[in-house]
């Protein structure tokens, strides 16, 4: 059965002819557009000058306001289109994963193929249940704390003091920078030190992901997929102590496991850690009586706490809210599925805008402010969904590890200096935080 044969009613509703087209063009291209799998970052520049992300949170209001809470067709000729306008039926979709609502959505199959085939978030049935269990074992999902973090605390310490070395003598911590020794510790904390230095490794990834932005239209690159996944097995079989690796050492896998592709998903998702982590830091200057907080909670936690900074990971939560790296999180119905408004048919694609919910400010009263308390007062804003991780049995695994690894990070950044935001303009603690951060453009500069 087509979208198209529904109608208002005892159906889902399904959008206008003009209101798919504003949905597609104001929310959905802007997102593929700055790419998915890696970003695109002149088109993220152009979305930060226009204002793009704010125009896509404008119109889901909109759409809300004609149609109700939704879920709510598109119509198009070719596939079912759902968009979620209602926190009650986010939290029912991210709840039903994997069944009915499978995250091996045809778009992220072909986009990940490319990079990691057997990753735990395109995977179905068995095959999806072990590599999921890998992944929350390994990562350790359910603690704040790392079962690694000692050893990590080091790294981290470590790598950035070589940032700071580095902006000093350049007068400025640029993103480059910033993300040069991110992925430095990235590769030391998964792969171990010998790691280090492995630059090879990190490209082969982005022409892989880059390859991914592309999806069906690109032809792969089975080569450098297969060279890419040798290397990383290299990497893994000498379990450096301390590493992520060593870990994926001590814990049981079958051969289903494909521990190379979840270590694959893991470098790649380690980009948006980086980039939340930089625009963290970010909030926290641009506003000083958080930064003072911020600064209270390091020198109370000592050198030797930093593995557990309840305001700094605060901080980048909320910079994840106020700009998701996973701004669309979508799922593939694999049955039919009854709603308040009708059936929805199987096979059709349901999309959680993240920004949607995370911006709304007809119902979020701190909506476009930096507010680290949101998540220190719990996670849900009166059960609002605030999801940048997702949510439900495919809640992101590394949920606890990124915000760790990322304060960890701020801290060592933070008490060895004073930074300032290279232009202060660009986020303004008068007005209302903006639409999206480019992190590509985005400086701090040392000073006394
Ligand atoms: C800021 C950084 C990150 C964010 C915002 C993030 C967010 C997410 C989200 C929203 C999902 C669900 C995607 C979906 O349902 O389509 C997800 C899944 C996943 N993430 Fe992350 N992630 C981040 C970093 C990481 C890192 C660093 C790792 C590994 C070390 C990781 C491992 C995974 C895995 C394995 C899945 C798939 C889970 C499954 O199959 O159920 N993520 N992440």
């Amino acid at each position: 059965m087509s979208a198209g044969t529904y109608s208002m009613g005892d159906r889902i509703p399904v959008a206008s002819i003009a209101d798919t087209t504003a949905a597609l063009a104001e929310v959905v291209l802007p997102t593929f557009a700055k790419g998915v799998i890696i970003r695109r970052p002149k088109v993220m520049r152009l979305a930060e000058r226009m204002d793009l992300d704010r125009r896509a949170v404008r119109r889901m209001q909109k759409l809300r306001e004609t149609y109700g809470d939704g879920p709510l067709m598109l119509r198009l000729p070719l596939r079912n289109q759902a968009l979620i306008l209602s926190p009650g039926d986010v939290q029912r979709v991210l709840e039903g994963t994997p069944h009915p609502f499978s995250p091996a959505s045809a778009e992220k199959t072909a986009a990940l193929a490319h990079l990691e085939p057997k990753a735990s978030l395109i995977s179905e049935g068995p095959e999806r249940t072990e590599r999921r269990r890998f992944n929350e074992e390994v990562l350790d999902s359910r603690r704040d704390v790392h079962r690694m973090a000692g050893h990590f605390m080091e790294v981290v310490g470590q790598e950035a003091a070589g940032m700071l070395e580095a902006a000093r003598a350049q007068k400025e911590l640029s993103w480059d920078e910033f993300f040069t020794g991110w992925y430095r510790i990235v590769r030391r904390v998964v792969l171990g030190d010998a790691a280090r230095d492995d630059y090879e490794l990190t490209d082969m990834l982005a022409k892989l992901r880059a390859a991914g932005n592309w999806a069906f239209l690109h032809p792969g690159h089975k080569g450098r997929l297969e060279r890419f996944h040798r290397r990383v097995d290299e990497h893994l079989r000498r379990a450096e102590p301390g590493t992520l690796a060593a870990v994926i050492a001590a814990t049981p896998h079958t051969p289903e496991t494909a521990p190379s592709h979840q270590v694959a998903h893991w470098f790649f998702a380690f980009d948006p850690g980086g980039m939340s982590t930089f625009r963290g830091l970010a909030l926290l200057l641009a506003h000083p009586e958080q930064e003072a907080r911020a600064r209270r909670e390091i020198a109370e936690a000592g050198p030797g706490g930093r593995a557990n900074l309840p305001f700094l990971r605060a901080a980048i939560l909320e910079a994840l809210r106020l700009w998701p790296t996973t701004p669309v999180i979508l799922r593939e119905t694999r049955e039919e599925t009854l709603w308040r408004g009708g059936a929805m048919p199987k096979d059709t694609s349901v999309l959680i805008f993240a920004p949607f919910f995370h911006r709304d400010d007809a119902n979020l009263p701190h909506a476009d402010t930096f507010h680290p308390d949101l998540w220190l007062d719990g996670p849900r804003q009166g059960g609002w969904p605030l999801v940048p991780f997702s949510g439900g049995p495919g809640i992101c695994p590394a949920r606890n590890l990124v915000p760790m690894l990322g304060s960890a990070t701020i801290a060592a950044l933070l008490a060895s200096g004073r930074l300032a935001l290279k232009d202060p303009s660009r986020l303004d603690a008068s007005r209302p935080m903006p639409a999206l951060l480019d992190n590509y453009t985005l400086a701090f500069v040392p000073h006394s």
